[in-house]
């Protein structure tokens, strides 16, 4: 009708209709098609929640070996990658060479572009579930000065991920179950959020029928920031920092009550979640057990939980309904794995491959108009343009 009306941040705007994930952030739910994020969690490995996603049901034993089948075919690059992620510093990081090796496939793969049709789709979807868990393992093998090996199509989908990232030269990688499982729940806890600051990227990208690589190369980027997905990175380094400075988690506290000071506690509190944050529960769990199950003892961890009963105790954070969210014990898990800190982003954005993929396919399907908010403009009324020498 012509009125436009703001709200910052889109606090309280729809961008869409969306049968993908159903989040009530007063109830703590998470489910993604109808099923519950525990029971996912618990249950199902990161390949099916990723069919489930993007298909819209879970599949059956036929349905995810074609799907992984698919997805295997296309697990190489082309050899040119090797020279885009030699020519990045080893300073580089690791969100910013993904975000540009994404978006660089679209060069090797044009033909993922003009998707006319539901097979087009399908092949633009199993192109990059095959290859972007190569380019997650490549940009920490080039960090550590590792070959850009392949890894093992013969194992699962996660198992070849950490195979990937991790197997040394003339040495296989020894697959450990706890690791894996560890990995599959969190990769799971990850996949999708609705319409978060990533995903909304990508769908009013994909809006303008930029193609599927193009889309997610820009929701990396949103990703990358620590409001969003780097809080993960920005939460380790938070209680790194405490530890370093003593363990004294009162002084970290008054900080981030303080108004003047632009600290955070990283971690804490969430757009929609005003209970809790469903993911959170089940991630403190893991990390309990994976840190338990590899014999690794972190005093970061001690610092996250003393850290986490002060604040659920503090008026300030209790009054403002902020809460630890899924990525106050994520790294503490990655940790464990000996993933780096910088890599905790890409690991997430791994994750939210499939949600990302599901929420483009469900646009482009939907036929959605393309993204183009309004605004109300507060600059300068007409004026007569000056001379440069009467400025
Ligand atoms: N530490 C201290 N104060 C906080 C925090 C925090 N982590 N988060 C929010 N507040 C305060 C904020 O200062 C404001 O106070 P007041 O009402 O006095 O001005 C109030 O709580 C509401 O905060 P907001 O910034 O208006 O809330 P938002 O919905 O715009 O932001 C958020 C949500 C997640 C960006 C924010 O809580 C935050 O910055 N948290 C830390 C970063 C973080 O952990 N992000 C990961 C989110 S979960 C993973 C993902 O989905 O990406």
């Amino acid at each position: 009708n012509g009125v436009v009306t703001i709200d910052p941040g889109y606090k309280n705007t729809g961008s869409c209709e969306s049968a993908i994930t159903f989040l009530d952030g007063e109830k703590g739910i998470l489910r993604y098609r109808g099923y519950s994020i525990e029971e996912l969690a618990e249950k199902a490995n990161f390949l099916e929640v990723a069919y489930l996603l993007i298909f819209g049901e879970l599949p059956t034993q036929a349905q995810l070996d074609k799907f992984h089948g698919d997805i295997k075919a296309q697990s190489v690059v082309d050899e040119d990658v090797r020279k885009i992620i030699d020519a990045f510093p080893k300073s580089a990081h690791p969100m910013g060479v993904l975000a540009s090796l994404t978006s660089a496939l679209t060069a090797f793969n044009p033909s993922s572009v003009n998707v006319n049709s539901e097979e087009d789709m399908y092949k633009a979807i199993v192109k990059i579930m095959g290859k972007f868990p190569v380019l997650v393992a490549w940009t920490l093998r080039k960090k550590q000065g590792l070959p850009l090996d392949y890894g093992d199509n013969s194992v699962g989908y996660v198992e070849n991920v950490l195979k990937m990232m991790f197997k040394q030269p003339n040495c296989d990688y020894k697959l450990d179950p706890v690791v894996v499982d560890a990995l599959d729940k969190l990769l799971i806890l990850h996949a999708d959020h609705e319409q978060n600051c990533s995903t909304s990227t990508v769908r009013i990208v994909g809006s303008s029928h930029a193609g599927l690589f193009a889309s997610l190369s820009a929701g990396i980027s949103a990703l990358w920031g620590p409001l969003h997905g780097g809080a993960n990175q920005a939460v380790l380094e938070m209680l790194e920092g405490i530890k370093e400075d003593g363990g004294d988690t009162k002084k970290y506290m008054a900080k981030a009550k303080d108004k003047d000071d632009p600290f955070r506690l990283m971690g804490f509190g969430h757009r929609v979640y005003k209970n809790f944050d469903p993911r959170a529960k089940i991630i403190k769990k893991s990390a309990d057990d994976v840190l338990g199950n590899l014999g690794v003892q972190d005093p970061i961890l001690d610092i996250a939980k003393g850290l986490e009963k002060e604040a659920l105790e503090d008026a300030y954070f209790v009054d403002r309904k902020l809460y630890p969210n899924v990525d106050f014990y994520s790294g503490i898990i990655y940790r464990a794995m000996n993933i780096p800190t910088d890599m905790f982003t890409v690991m997430f954005a791994l994750g939210r491959l499939p949600g990302w993929i599901a929420q483009w396919r469900e646009m482009r399907l939907n036929k959605e108009p393309i993204g183009r908010p309004r605004q109300i403009y507060t600059g300068a009324t007409h004026r007569p343009f000056k001379a440069i020498d009467q400025r």
